[in-house]
């Protein structure tokens, strides 16, 4: 399997941040991980102009459900891959607190994902108190079952844990943490979809940086990271890039 450094810019970045991409490419042009980056949607046709014929894919960081429609301000997964996005991230802990999305939500734009040729990368994660109660396997794992799509295969779905108290925060789980929750998102995509979960890419996000890239990128179970902060800048991606890659 090929793991995959994802950068997620969030509401982060206009037309003078693509020099970053810039930057990136040239320290890395052929990382033997793949390399997303996922900009505010005004930038997704602009980035992957300055990525063409590149290793870097781009994506998205939401979709509406629908194909098209009265849906002002939102946006379909084929308009997505019209702009130039092979990815979106879905249900990212930011989008389920502020915008109230579901599981069931998560799931039916995943679907839509995968109807327009889009790899959707879904985002699953415990808030503190959960960890504390000691619910986190029962919060992943009903997330887990609600929000990915039954079509999932190793090449469609991307699952991305996230613990929504490591978000931005500079928090990590400690490493044993982090292996018990992607141990245990294998066995139940194992129990859902059998040898096939064996390949499906595994990312850990939450405050990854330089410095903690490599400890966690050891972990069995974790096939790659999802970035926020560390994203912008290409020296701090281009360093993640570089951990995974080696
Ligand atoms: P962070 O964000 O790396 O800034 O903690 C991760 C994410 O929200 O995907």
């Amino acid at each position: 399997m090929r793991k995959l450094a994802a950068g997620n810019w969030k509401m982060n970045g206009n037309a003078a941040a693509l020099s970053e991409v810039t930057a990136l490419l040239s320290a890395h042009p052929d990382p033997t991980c793949e390399m997303l980056l996922c900009p505010p949607a005004t930038l997704i046709a602009q980035m992957n102009w300055a990525a063409r014929n590149s290793a870097l894919r781009i994506g998205g960081q939401d979709c509406h459900a629908k194909a098209a429609g009265a849906h002002t301000g939102d946006i379909s997964a084929a308009m997505l891959k019209d702009a130039g996005a092979t990815y979106v991230i879905l249900g990212h802990s930011e989008r389920r607190a502020d915008h109230g999305e579901s599981d069931e939500e998560v799931r039916t734009k995943a679907e839509a994902a995968l109807d327009a040729g889009l790899i959707a990368i879904v985002c699953v994660g415990e808030t503190e108190l959960q960890r504390d109660a000691g619910q986190t396997l029962a919060v992943v794992g009903a997330q887990l079952k609600a929000s990915v799509p039954d079509a999932v295969t190793a090449e469609n779905v991307v699952i991305a844990y996230e613990p929504v108290w490591a978000i931005g925060t500079g928090r990590t789980p400690t490493l044993d943490e982090i292996a018990e929750v992607h141990a245990f998102l294998r066995a139940e995509l194992a129990a859902r979809i059998g040898d096939q979960a064996t390949g499906v890419r595994l990312l850990y996000g939450g405050s990854v940086k330089p410095s903690n890239a490599a400890e966690i990128f050891a972990l069995a179970n974790v096939d790659g990271a999802l970035v926020g902060g560390a994203s912008l800048k290409a020296a701090d991606f281009g360093a993640i890039v570089a951990a995974l890659s080696a």
